[in-house]
Parts: C-alpha cells; sequence; structure tokens
C-alpha cells in the first residue's frame, strides 16, 4: 500500500522547531498587549462572496487561489452555500466588526489574530498552501480617530518594535500611499493610457492585467517587463492633496519616533481594498519570497461588506518567513534539553524491584515537575550506560534512583557540562536542578 503523505504545500511543524513558532507567538501577543490589542479568533472558512467582495475578484488570490467548495444542504432548514478556506484574515476581522455591530461602541477597535490561512500557490521556499499569519487590524468610526495618520504610524512603529524584540535585524519597510479610492481611479486610467502603446511588448499576464486590473501590472517580476515599467506613470503623481498631506503626516511622525522606511513607488500591494498607506516589511535572507509581511489602509472595505463607514489599518506578517528567517540567523534549530534526566535503576531479573522502582521514578518525577522542571523519565529496564546515553542527548543531567537512594533519600546527580557528580538530598533537589 503506499504511505499517505501531507498534503502538496503543506507541513509539519516538529520540536525543537515548534519551540520557535511559541517563542514568535509570545513575543507577538506580549507586544500586542503593551498597545492594547486584543484578540479576534474568526473561523477558518467563510462564504466566498466575502473574499470575492473584500479581497476583488480580479486578485491573483480570488482568482486562482482560493480553496472552494459547495457545502450541500444537510436539512430542509440549510441552504446549499459556497465557502472558502481563509485566504487571509482582514475580510473575516471586517465582516466580524459589521456582524457584531463593533463601531456602535463609538471607540476604536484594536484586534489582532494568529492563524492559518489557504492559498493556492505555487509552493516554494517561503511560500505554502497553508501558512500561518500574524496580524493586526484597528478599524472603527471616524470620530474615533481611525482616518489619523498617526494610526498608521503607530502601527508600523509597532512592527518595528515587535520585529526588534523578536531578533529579527536587517529588514527594509517599503512605503507607499495608493490614494483614496478617486486617486485610484484617475491612476487606472492614466496607467491604461500609458500602456496601450507599449502592452504588446510586455508579457502575458501584464496583458492581461492591463485589461482587468492594470495596477498588477506594477506587481510584474518578469526581468525584460521592467524596464517598460520604469516608464509607466507613477501614482505618487495621481493623489490629490488631501492623500499627500496624509502621507505627509505619516512619513513625518514616523521620521519622529525614528523608525526607518524608504519610499516604494511601485508598491501596490496584491489585494484591492487598499487606499492610501501600503507597506511592506522585506528580509534579503528570504530569498524570492522576500516579504516578511505586508499590509495597509482599506478606509472603504466595510461599506464594500455592506457595513457603515470604518476605515482601518492593519498587517499581517508570514509567520512561516519570521521562522525561516530567525533559523538562518540563529544558525541551529533551537535545542529543547530537559533539566534531568531521572534514571531508575533496579534489578532488570527481578519484575518487582523493577515496577517498584519505577514507581518510585515517576513519583519523583512528578515532584519535580510540580515544582516547575522539564523532566525526561527513564525506565529501569535500561542498564546504566544506556541511561547516560539516552540522559546525555535529551538532559542537561542525570538523577540516579536506586535502591540505596531510595531509602537514603539522598540521589547522586550528575551535571554533564562540568562532569561533577554531587549527592543532593531530595528535599533539595528542585532547588540544586533549577540552579
Ligand atoms: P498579504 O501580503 O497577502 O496581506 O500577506 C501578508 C504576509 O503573509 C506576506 O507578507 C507573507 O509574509 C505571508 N504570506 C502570504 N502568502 C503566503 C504563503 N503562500 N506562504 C507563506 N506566507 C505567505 C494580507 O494577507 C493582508 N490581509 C494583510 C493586511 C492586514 N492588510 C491589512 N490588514
Amino acid at each position: 500500500m503506499s504511505t499517505l503523505k501531507a498534503v502538496r504545500g503543506t507541513r509539519d511543524l516538529l520540536p525543537p522547531e515548534t519551540a520557535l513558532w511559541n517563542r514568535i507567538e509570545t513575543t507577538a501577543r506580549a507586544v500586542f498587549a503593551r498597545y492594547n490589542f486584543g484578540e479576534i479568533r474568526t473561523p477558518v472558512f467563510e462564504d466566498t462572496a466575502l473574499f470575492a467582495r473584500g479581497v476583488g475578484e480580479e486578485t491573483d488570490i480570488v482568482s486562482k487561489e482560493m480553496y472552494t467548495w459547495e457545502d450541500r444542504a444537510r436539512a430542509q432548514s440549510e441552504k446549499t452555500q459556497t465557502l472558502t478556506l481563509r485566504p487571509e484574515n482582514t475580510a473575516g476581522v471586517v465582516r466580524a466588526y459589521i456582524e457584531h455591530q463593533l463601531g456602535n461602541t463609538g471607540d476604536l477597535q484594536k484586534l489582532y489574530y494568529i492563524g492559518p490561512q489557504f492559498r493556492r500557490e505555487r509552493p516554494q521556499k517561503g511560500r505554502y498552501r497553508q501558512f500561518s499569519q500574524i496580524g493586526a487590524e484597528v478599524i472603527g468610526p471616524p470620530s474615533a480617530g481611525s482616518e489619523s495618520p498617526l494610526r498608521d504610524a503607530e502601527v508600523l512603529e509597532m512592527l518595528a518594535t515587535l520585529l526588534d524584540e523578536l531578533g529579527i535585524t536587517g529588514w527594509t519597510l517599503h512605503l507607499n500611499s495608493v490614494g483614496s479610492a478617486a486617486d485610484r481611479a484617475r491612476y487606472n486610467d492614466a496607467l491604461r493610457a500609458a500602456l496601450v502603446p507599449v502592452v504588446g511588448r510586455m508579457c502575458v499576464d501584464c496583458q492581461r492585467r492591463a485589461v482587468t486590473n492594470p495596477l498588477r501590472v506594477l506587481d510584474c517580476k518578469v526581468p525584460e517587463d521592467q524596464p517598460i515599467i520604469d516608464t509607466l506613470p507613477m501614482i505618487a503623481d495621481s493623489l490629490d492633496e488631501a492623500s499627500q498631506a496624509h502621507f505627509a503626516a505619516v512619513t513625518a511622525a514616523l521620521d519622529a519616533a525614528g523608525v526607518p522606511y524608504t519610499r516604494n513607488h511601485r508598491l501596490v500591494r496584491g489585494l484591492d481594498y487598499y487606499t492610501r498607506t501600503t507597506f511592506e516589511f522585506t528580509h534579503g535572507g528570504l530569498g524570492a519570497q522576500n516579504a516578511l509581511l505586508g499590509g495597509g489602509r482599506y478606509d472603504g472595505l466595510s461599506e464594500m461588506l455592506g457595513g457603515p463607514r470604518a476605515p482601518g489599518i492593519g498587517f499581517a506578517m508570514g509567520e512561516d518567513r519570521l521562522v525561516l528567517t530567525l533559523l538562518a540567523q540563529e544558525s541551529a534549530a533551537p535545542q529543547v534539553v530537559a533539566d534531568a534526566f531521572i534514571a531508575p535503576l533496579g534489578d532488570a531479573k527481578n519484575a518487582d524491584a523493577l515496577a517498584r522502582m519505577n514507581a518510585a521514578a515517576l513519583a519523583l518525577a512528578r515532584e519535580l515537575r510540580r515544582a516547575g522542571l522539564r523532566i525526561e523519565l527513564g525506565d529501569g529496564s535500561f542498564r546504566l550506560k544506556k541511561s547516560f546515553e539516552a540522559a546525555d542527548k535529551t538532559a542537561r543531567s542525570i538523577v540516579i534512583l536506586g535502591e540505596d537512594e531510595l531509602q537514603s533519600g539522598i540521589l547522586t546527580v550528575k551535571t554533564f557540562s562540568t562532569g561533577i557528580q554531587t549527592k543532593v538530598p531530595r528535599t533539595e533537589l528542585a532547588a540544586f536542578l533549577s540552579s
């Protein structure tokens, strides 16, 4: 029988690497708490219409990459629905904001999420079909200040802090403004007109995009198309005064806070809901998939989903890419080492004695684990040599528990880093092993 494997583009995450995932999530939660964000958990699948309307029918995500299926009605009270595994979380958060009328509080909602997303992309290093995002959204009625450029700068400053606290060095913040809906419409017209005489010389994808969604031409990575793209108009030239002032206020606040950025005129992002500020943080160590995170402002998304006016800004970090970056920086995978390995010693030929020593070892392990120590438990059927070998691989020290130790309450501990063997009273063992 053929063996079953994880589906292409999906992966099992195993220890010790999962310790790094946990560390990243713990750090992110701690930083989000300091900026007064609360956690939101939305469903992993939603009505397909949410993404078609929110993310945009013409985007690669919606047109090619979604996992969508017909969910047949099981009862008369149910309808057959078209459902989709979420390719991103912003649309779901805004749906929840509308559904629970969070705008009625009159306050800004500051929400973060950590969880899996699904896109049927071509898998490669840093690009998977199931991947995890750590993201956050700031959304609320305009009266709560949700449109203020200070919100954009605060989110970007938080990201710079979070990356620093994760220990990720050498990132670049690419910043741009895609303007208001009206600015974008104007820019689309200018781009469409500028593409007419040149698009025949561009790749087939660009020829299609020139008709369906000209902004996407700026995302093209085909080397031969780059000199042509460089001659196209820039979105900065289509921004009205209000959009220009908004962007200038964002950059002034970043300058004041000392967050470095570079203006990237071609950063238009792959989702249709963006208005004004857009950004990505990239990292040189990631190769082709170099975006650690992306985000921006989406002032019209709530209305697009049938909700009230609720400007917002947010981002999502690719957790898989954070892990890759840290693994590359930290030269080796994190090692998780137990504080001690307990080795029960007994007469292997005497089943009763063996059972008694194993039971005593379990009791000792329980005592030490309850004191907060990380303990690996051996087996009395091991010979001493085998116990030492197993302990050396998994723990910082070995605790020998034989008949004598059990009677006297004095245990023998060997610390591997020093090679020193010490007799320690059982009552002092937890403190000794923690030191
Ligand atoms: P996005 O740029 O599509 O934006 O994704 C954000 C990040 O998720 C990317 O920068 C990347 O690190 C990671 N990512 C995306 N696709 C994959 C993949 N196939 N494999 C591994 N990592 C991936 C969004 O999703 C927006 N919802 C962000 C946002 C929030 N904008 C406003 N609020």
